[in-house]
């Protein structure tokens, strides 16, 4: 990929209020919809399906694997899903391109299939540590082999799935907070032979549970404890269809955004409103940020409503640990309201940031040095304070989406003018990101 560059030019003045009904679909959301149908027996529509890159490489990933989709323009996927033993060998690499969602839960799918697999994905991917699914799967019975990497001790993609119809449950506590490594267990043990237990320290997005339930599975909670029964077949959704939540991590960039230019309010539509997904709202009302939300009917297992945001001044919080995994894609967009805020804001067991798409407490801390601000970084976290004297600035994202939004807000929100590079990556999930801008009148250009 190129590394097209934004430049946010300073603004001079901004809308009042705005409603923004085009926050894409969730991303989790999607991934997890897709893989479900690509199981079902019969035909699933999934509507506001994320049309992204990381959601379409899921998608063609199942093509590959001998499920037919098709897409329709108003983000309306059509899944022929062909039951739970449907899928069938492909002799090509499968490609998640910039996607751990996909590389790894396709990793727990596939390890139960009884076939042979390769995944891989961009450079990013290729550095995305991969123990943390092997060890557990592998203790299930699968085979799986990935790579070494110089002066490093996990295993990275490309990995090789040599997949079994054998797998047996697990009764597993989770080393780390993280949806990935349970959905991608929880995905395996849909084709046990044996029951499965986990136990999470910390709670983290719960979707697949969710989805799980939607598709009849035997799953249930109680407190940190998810206990699974492998099901004979999955049932099917309410009238055949799954409808995904706009992306509540999406949205976050633009309640930041209203949250801390005073005088402006801004209205976001039909956000996934998740317990296990939304706690940036209850950091930001710690904050003093006013926000409101109406909760809206949903006919499916994910809650949904409308917030509008007001801008104002805001106060800086410890952010307090047990939020950290259910705000870990937040925090790169909070850093930006902690720079707008008064007093300084503290950070801690955030260290899973430093294995994202990359190394993102490093990316923040460059992006608060970029404009001028004062940050002090642990192996954990950080901490930083009200920004002084915001500075025209130049940040490259790398290969970061959140990174690079982050970055654009930023800029937009201090009124100085920046240079972002790695804005390509944004559309891995937010395909109509500077759409919105636009419709904002923020005065931006892209090469
Ligand atoms: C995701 C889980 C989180 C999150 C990622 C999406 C998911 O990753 O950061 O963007 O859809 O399961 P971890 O499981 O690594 O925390």
């Amino acid at each position: 990929m190129s590394k097209k560059i934004c430049k946010v030019a300073h603004q001079d003045q901004h809308v009042n209020s705005a409603t923004i009904t085009q926050i894409p679909g969730d991303k989790s959301i999607s991934h997890r919809a897709v893989i479900l149908a690509s199981l079902s027996d019969q035909p699933i529509t999934i509507t506001n399906f994320l049309a992204s890159e990381d959601c379409l490489n899921t998608a063609n990933i199942f093509r590959q694997l001998g499920i037919q989709i098709t897409q329709n323009a108003d983000n309306t996927l059509v899944v022929h899903g062909k039951g739970m033993h449907g899928l069938t060998e492909s002799r090509d690499l499968l490609d998640v391109g910039n996607s751990g969602t996909s590389i790894r839960l396709l990793t727990g799918l596939l390890s139960a299939q009884s076939f042979k697999s390769t995944i891989a994905g961009d450079d990013s991917i290729a550095r995305r540590p991969m123990k943390r699914v092997i060890d557990p799967l592998s203790q299930m019975g699968a085979k799986i082999t990935g790579q070494a990497l110089p002066g490093k001790t996990d295993t990275y993609p490309p990995l090789t799935i040599n997949g079994t119809s054998q797998l047996q449950g697990i009764h597993y506590t989770m080393p780390v907070a993280s949806a990935q490594v349970k959905s991608a267990i929880l995905l395996a043990a849909l084709f046990a032979t044996t029951a499965t237990t986990l136990i999470e320290k910390k709670p983290s997005r719960d979707h697949t549970e969710r989805m799980f339930e939607t598709f009849g599975v035997d799953i249930k909670r109680d407190g940190n404890v998810i206990h699974m029964m492998p099901p004979s077949q999955l049932k099917l959704p309410n009238h055949n269809h799954i409808h995904v939540p706009s992306d509540f991590s999406s949205a976050a960039f633009f309640l930041v955004l209203g949250a801390v230019i005073p005088g402006l309010t801004l209205t976001l539509t039909n956000i996934g409103l998740n317990p296990t997904r939304s706690a940036l709202i209850d950091v930001l009302r710690k904050m003093n940020a006013n926000i409101h939300v109406t909760p809206k009917l949903s006919d499916g297992a994910e809650p949904m409503g409308d917030i509008t945001v007001t801008g104002g001044i805001l106060t800086n919080i410890d952010v307090p640990s047990e939020v950290i995994p259910i705000i870990i894609d937040e925090i790169p967009i909070l850093s930006v309201a902690a720079l707008l805020a008064k007093g300084t804001m503290r950070i801690h067991n955030a260290e899973e940031l430093r294995v994202k798409e990359s190394d993102r407490i490093a990316g923040i801390v460059q992006l608060i040095q970029a404009i001028g601000g004062q940050v002090e970084e642990t192996p954990d976290g950080f901490s930083t304070h009200s920004l002084t004297t915001p500075q025209d600035f130049h940040y490259d994202a790398g290969h970061d989406h959140r990174m690079a939004m982050s970055a654009i807000i930023l800029a937009i929100a201090t009124g100085v003018k920046a240079e972002v590079k790695g804005c390509d990556y944004i559309a891995t999930s937010f395909p109509n990101f500077f759409d919105i801008l636009k419709s904002l009148d923020i005065r931006f250009s892209l090469e």
